[in-house]
């Protein structure tokens, strides 16, 4: 797939119908979303692969959201390590770095799913407490903060693109 073709196919799917992910594909999802750049090459993320489909439907009923959550069957949940930055950054590294990293490292595991035919949704609301006892890191789960949740499914449903800002209205 031409590359700008996997950003055109990269949409939110909100509709998902149970078909299982492969562990190839989520293995490659990985490996594209490692490639991800990252602050001072710190990597200050972690992530959660997710296939148990009550703990996906757990997180999507502490989200609020359990009708976009049914029918994915596979999540990844990314976490930041606010330290792995900050060591080297500072405060910057603590309270922006790591959370950019992240950002990237979801932004390729997205992308890289849609190459693979695979659709995904980010989900950024969610309860950060409930999930950090679901994936057994209670507390202050050293150093760990989930801020992002990538959901990855097939749909059977046709979905619009949202429209975006005019090109010139993003422009300062
Ligand atoms: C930081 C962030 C948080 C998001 N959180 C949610 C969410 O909690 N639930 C949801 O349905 N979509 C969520 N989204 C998806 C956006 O709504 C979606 O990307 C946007 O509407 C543009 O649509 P598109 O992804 O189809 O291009 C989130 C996206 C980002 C980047």
């Amino acid at each position: 797939m031409e590359f700008s073709d996997v950003i055109k196919n990269r949409i939110s799917v909100r509709a998902y119908n149970g078909k299982e992910v492969s562990q190839e594909n989520i293995q490659e999802i990985l490996e594209m979303m490692q490639l991800a750049p990252s602050a001072g090459h710190k990597q200050a993320y972690r992530v959660r692969v997710v296939t148990d489909l009550e703990e996906i439907a757990r997180v999507g009923k502490g989200a609020g959201q359990e009708d976009r959550f049914e029918g994915a069957t596979a999540m990844i949940v990314f976490f930041v390590v606010p330290e792995d930055a900050g060591e080297r950054f500072g405060e910057r590294g603590r309270d922006l770095y790591c959370v950019q990293d992240a950002t990237l490292a979801c932004a390729y595991a997205q992308l890289g799913a849609a190459s693979l035919g695979v659709s995904s949704l980010w989900v950024g609301s969610f309860d950060e407490a409930d999930m950090m006892e679901m994936c057994g890191l209670p507390g202050e789960g050293g150093g760990l903060r989930p801020i992002a949740v990538t959901l990855l499914g097939y749909t059977d449903e046709k979905v619009e693109r949202s429209a975006r800002k005019d090109l010139k209205d993003l422009m300062v």
